[in-house]
């Protein structure tokens, strides 16, 4: 059986709409340069994030807080020169459309004029559809992002899971109306239980994308260092290893710094 995501060269916002109506689930994975974005085009990925969370994963700071649009943007040129086939979504950093909405509108142009991405995700409900709203009539397609939002992470004081309580539940419910209703083609649910997610994913037009939010969402995404096991000191319960590449790259450098010190490397048909 075919798959709409194969059967097209390039995947778009209004493919993931058919999926989603298609029944066929969207496999997302965040990647932050060309080589990494390249293997992962290739593969067959969906889509592509170039997540916040390279302020994590390349820089090594504690939260998503101190990427600037500088930085995100030269993440996100390198990947989308690597992508033929998959759909290319750039996070608007902290700061870079919180202070308003013609700000946000000014960013997210410079972000899609200079990286060529495909799409850009912004964290919030409510609070931000408006300004969504804005991007959306530049031409930009949107994805939304609730739940865990690690650029409130100070309001929130911890990456616990979400919308446990009704209240919470509820409001979240809300925002995601509010972010279909602005134009969203897609929102991540991050870290939100299970059945919440699914119904959200049955309440709205654009296709969910979970993160800790259980199996009944349109698609998934994970962090590419943590899926395929190069960060292997972090291990929430929603993370599954897809490969164990920090063993794979420890062993080649192993055998790297022995050979170079026993002179096995390079040999005569390794040199010039
Ligand atoms: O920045 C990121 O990697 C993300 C995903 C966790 C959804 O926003």
């Amino acid at each position: 059986m075919g798959y709409l995501s194969t059967d097209k060269k390039k995947i778009t916002a209004n493919i993931f709409l058919q999926m989603k109506a298609a029944g066929e689930k969207i496999a997302q994975m965040t990647a932050y340069d060309y080589t990494t974005a390249k293997i992962l085009d290739q593969a067959g990925i969906d889509s592509i994030l170039i997540g916040d969370s390279a302020s994590n994963v390349m820089a090594g700071n504690e939260d998503t807080l101190p990427i600037t649009l500088e930085q995100i943007i030269y993440h996100a040129r390198s990947v989308a020169r690597a992508c033929s086939h998959c759909l290319v979504v750039c996070d608007m950093p902290f700061g870079s459309y919180q202070v308003s909405k013609e700000e946000a509108i000014r960013n997210a142009i410079r972000i899609m004029k200079e990286s060529g991405a495909d799409a850009l995700k912004l964290e919030g409900g409510v609070e931000i559809a408006d300004t969504i709203k804005g991007i959306i009539n530049a031409g930009i397609p949107v994805v939304g992002h609730l739940g865990l939002t690690p650029q409130s992470i100070h309001k929130f004081g911890g990456y616990g899971l979400r919308a446990k309580e009704s209240s919470e539940a509820e409001k979240l419910i809300q925002d995601a109306l509010a972010l279909d209703t602005a134009g969203v083609f897609a929102i991540t649910l991050e870290k939100v239980p299970a059945e919440l997610a699914s119904r959200v994913t049955k309440m709205v037009k654009a296709a969910t994308i979970g993160i800790g939010a259980g199996s009944g969402t349109d698609g998934q995404v994970l962090v590419y260092a943590d899926a395929l096991g190069m960060t292997q000191d972090f291990k929430p319960k929603f993370l599954r290893y897809f490969a164990d590449v920090k063993t794979c790259m420890t062993n080649g450098v192993q055998d790297y710094v022995k050979s170079v010190k026993d002179s096995t490397f390079p040999n005569e048909s390794e040199s010039y």
